[in-house]
């Protein structure tokens, strides 16, 4: 099988009561200097969370333990780094993020309690419990759980780090990835974990940890993720893994494939304009391996024809910008296969009493395979009887463990918080999966698989043909940097498409914008339509564009300043428009390719202008694993 080995493992992050946050832990233990090595890996990690940061080093000979935390960026960490010349070769480091309230230097981690110092990533629910239960109060400085797991782990520390270990996770109620260090054990670091992942590597140099891969660096050509309830030891020179009877364990060795993630943001500004221009050879590693002989083939992924034949029914369960690519899906099982698909957010799902049975296909869709109410909704899915297949980017992610069958996308690392090329891979992983369908169900013959995959086939260079025209967009992008608000007006997949391209304008640059549905507009929306109100429209499906350029002429008519971006065999017939953009032409169903492209470099331009940071949009983080 030709599919790469997939990156970053997720996490499940923390909540509390008051505050919630995702984070991104790191260690290390050998023979380099160990404070510069943290910092650019926990930069690595800022995409998980950055409104604090922190680090715990520890001299090997001596036992002195430098313990530097800061609400802040990694950025201001570093500085505080940089006064401090001591070079030590062991050490923990914690990027955090809150949503609200707590962000402050105490609540960052590492926290020190006695002889031990701690940094977490997860949820421990029952903390408030443990304060009384160990009467910790007087012990603690924070608000944060993670300091009391550090008291109740310093309370059973008589030595013996394992004994402690054990006794305080029987403790704990909830999802976690602890890293410790105790004071008296210079040489070794500690970590245990339940759902939240931690990832291990090794070299010549030295032993690190991680909450993701990407975090690793260029430590090796292998990791490991730890398994759960598993004592790790991170020695200088090798890892031990022991059972919580002190057994020893062995775990799995996974291969690393650096390309993308050594090359950083390369020659870009930032990691989504990279990852925006990564995707025509992305979408081309998407198809590759399921293409055999110019027939379409699952069998890599382990998909058996039998329940894309049998199925009666197809939902698809997914957020955000995952659930638009359903949406695509959606407009294609029902054209191609006459069949009835639901798709939903996989918030709502449990509460709209699903109809789901055992003749039920479920699609989960995600780039991170860590979204807890797509995990969620696809074990509801599940219990009811209905197969899975997942769609998903993160090898070994939660959701990939939890489905039947895995499609992965071969998007590799995705790090900037929007997404794009994830996407754009689902779309290309869901047609693969619709055209076989067609197959096994007697819809395709040889001749119409044929055609569709020869389409399919061109849409990375359709892709690339509108990345070749970035410039032309940047320039329609800086019409539209004071805009409070604009809309986006298109029927059918282009309405689709437009639900992402909007996601994409709103996340990124904070301009509110809304995708709507252009034949509703005049059922109440359209009285938002004044003077220059910025409307973009794509028109590029061939039953529905006479509809819509009467509808956009209904807005221009009150005053909209409208872009089009149109497929470009279609006449726009006389009207003036603001810009007009024209798409490379596909089949109408394929023109979502470069359709999306368009509207990411939009998104993208839009926001870097407006002097954003494009790829860590405020309140956002990539993995969002709190319901
Ligand atoms: O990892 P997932 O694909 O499950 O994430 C789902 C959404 O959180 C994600 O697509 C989000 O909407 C992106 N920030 C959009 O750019």
């Amino acid at each position: 099988m030709t599919v790469k080995e997939r990156y970053f493992i997720s996490q499940k992050d923390c909540h509390k009561r008051e505050e919630i946050i995702m984070c991104g832990i790191v260690g290390y233990n050998g023979k380099n200097s160990v404070t510069d090595l943290l910092l650019d890996s926990l930069e690595l990690l800022e995409y998980r969370g950055y409104d604090s940061a922190g680090l715990a080093t520890m001299n090997a000979n001596t036992g002195k333990v430098k313990l530097r935390k800061c609400a802040g960026r990694v950025k201001d960490l570093r500085k505080i780094c940089a006064k401090d010349k001591k070079i030590s070769t062991c050490g923990i480091g914690h990027t955090r993020w809150a949503t609200h309230g707590g962000v402050s230097d105490l609540n960052a981690h590492p926290h020190r309690v006695g002889d031990v110092l701690l940094v977490h990533n997860g949820i421990v629910e029952n903390y408030e419990e443990l304060k009384d239960h160990f009467m910790l109060h007087k012990d603690l400085k924070s608000q944060t759980d993670t300091e009391v797991v550090a008291a109740v782990l310093n309370r059973f520390y008589q030595g013996d780090p394992h004994e402690a270990i054990r006794k305080t996770v029987k403790y704990l109620k909830g999802t976690f990835a602890l890293v410790i260090m105790f004071t008296d054990q210079p040489d070794v670091i500690y970590a245990i974990r339940n759902v939240s992942p931690i990832v291990a590597a090794y070299n010549d140099n030295g032993t690190m940890l991680a909450s993701d891969v990407v975090a690793l660096g260029a430590t090796a050509d292998k990791y490991m993720v730890v398994p759960e309830y598993v004592i790790m030891e991170l020695h200088k020179d090798e890892i031990k893994l022991f059972d919580l009877n002190d057994k020893p364990v062995e775990a799995d060795m996974i291969d690393i494939d650096w390309d993308t993630t050594r090359g950083g943001k390369g020659k870009y500004p930032f990691y989504m304009e990279k990852e925006i221009m990564e995707q025509p050879d992305a979408l081309r590693a998407t198809m590759q391996s399921r293409v055999v002989n110019g027939k379409i083939d699952l069998s890599a992924d382990g998909v058996p024809d039998e329940i894309l034949k049998d199925c009666e029914r197809v939902c698809v369960v997914a957020c955000g910008t995952a659930m638009h690519a359903g949406l695509v899906a959606k407009a294609l099982v029902q054209s191609k296969l006459g069949m009835h698909m639901n798709v939903e957010y996989a918030s709502e799902f449990m509460y709209s009493d699903p109809v789901i049975d055992e003749k039920t296909l479920v699609l989960a869709i995600s780039q991170s395979g860590e979204t807890i109410d797509t995990l969620e909704a696809l074990k509801y899915a599940r219990k009811k009887g209905a197969k899975s297949v997942a769609v998903i980017n993160v090898k070994g992610s939660s959701i990939a463990r939890e489905s039947d069958y895995v499609m992965y996308t071969v998007a590799g690392p995705e790090i900037a918080v929007a997404s794009t090329k994830a996407y754009t891979t689902q779309l290309m992983a869901l047609f693969l999966l619709v055209g076989r369908m067609a197959k096994v169900r007697g819809i395709f013959d040889d001749a119409t698989e044929k055609a569709y995959l020869d389409s399919l086939t061109k849409a990375p260079d359709k892709m690339q043909e509108v990345l070749d025209q970035k410039h032309d967009i940047h320039k329609i992008a800086r019409e539209m940097l004071d805009a409070k608000d604009a809309f986006m007006i298109g029927r059918g997949l282009d309405y689709s498409i437009l639900l992402e391209g909007a996601l994409k304008l709103k996340e990124i640059s904070y301009i509110h914008t809304e995708a709507y549905a252009s034949g509703e507009l005049k059922h109440g929306t359209i009285a938002l339509i004044t003077e220059n109100t910025p409307v973009v429209a794509t028109v590029t499906q061939s039953k529905l564009k006479e509809k819509e350029l009467s509808n956009i002429r209904e807005v221009q008519s009150r005053g909209a300043s409208v872009v089009v971006f149109v497929k470009e065999d279609f006449d726009l017939a006389d009207a003036e428009y603001a810009d007009v953009f024209e798409l490379p032409a596909m089949e109408d169903e394929f023109m979502v390719f470069p359709a999306s492209a368009a509207l990411q470099l939009l998104a993208y331009y839009v926001s870097m202008d407006k002097g954003l940071d494009v790829d860590k949009p405020r309140n956002l983080a990539k993995v969002v694993t709190v319901e």
